[in-house]
């Protein structure tokens, strides 16, 4: 392992946030995480990550909702297209997996409501992928950690065949999550601590 993946390993370890989608290996809670976080603050997003939980533990609860229990759940999160997008995920699911949410970013990206970042993220958290997930935050840090000079199409290049070549293979989902919290609480974008 170089000292790159290392370090950002041994930080996240000894400053890791305890957030509650962080203590379990069910891909779909985690899933329930990564779409709440796409538009939406860690902070904001704990209670109804909990909430949410409690009235939906698996996504049969989901796939079977009405539009009313769905969205009452939602309320307050806003961009209510993910709610709706994530029932019809939960559905494709049940009729395309027997209910077994795959384990590859490509099959999973194929999901109404999961993109590029939200596929990475699943398939490195839940199911240990050695995928990376390059958003703000990681562009930031990478482009300062490299000395790049702007986020043009070759400086992204360059970012991902770095993250590529340095992501943790043993613990990707730990990698990426570092780097979200790097990102967050110390290479902020300005006075970076
Ligand atoms: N933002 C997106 N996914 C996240 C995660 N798993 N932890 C913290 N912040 C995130």
């Amino acid at each position: 392992m170089n000292s790159f993946t290392t370090e950002i390993l041994h930080w996240y370890y000894n400053n890791k946030k305890n957030f509650p989608w962080r203590n379990t290996k069910n891909p779909y809670k985690i899933w329930v995480s990564e779409i709440m976080l796409q538009q939406t603050q860690v902070k904001t997003v704990i209670p109804f990550y909990n909430k949410w939980l409690k009235n939906f533990p698996t996504i049969y609860d989901v796939a079977n909702s009405s539009d009313e229990d769905l969205f009452k759940s939602w309320e307050g999160l806003g961009y209510y297209n993910r709610a709706n997008n994530f029932r019809k995920a939960c559905v494709q699911v049940i009729s395309s997996y027997d209910g077994h949410i795959p384990k590859n970013k490509e099959d999973l990206i194929m999901l109404k409501g999961i993109g590029e970042y939200t596929s990475s993220a699943i398939a490195s958290i839940a199911f240990n992928k050695p995928n990376h997930v390059v958003d703000g935050n990681v562009k930031r840090i990478m482009t300062r950690v490299l000395c790049l000079p702007d986020t043009s199409k070759e400086s992204l290049k360059k970012i991902n065949i770095f993250l590529a070549k340095h992501i943790d293979q043993k613990h990707p989902g730990d990698f990426n999550q570092a780097l979200m919290d790097l990102g967050r609480e110390i290479c902020k974008p300005k006075k970076p601590l």
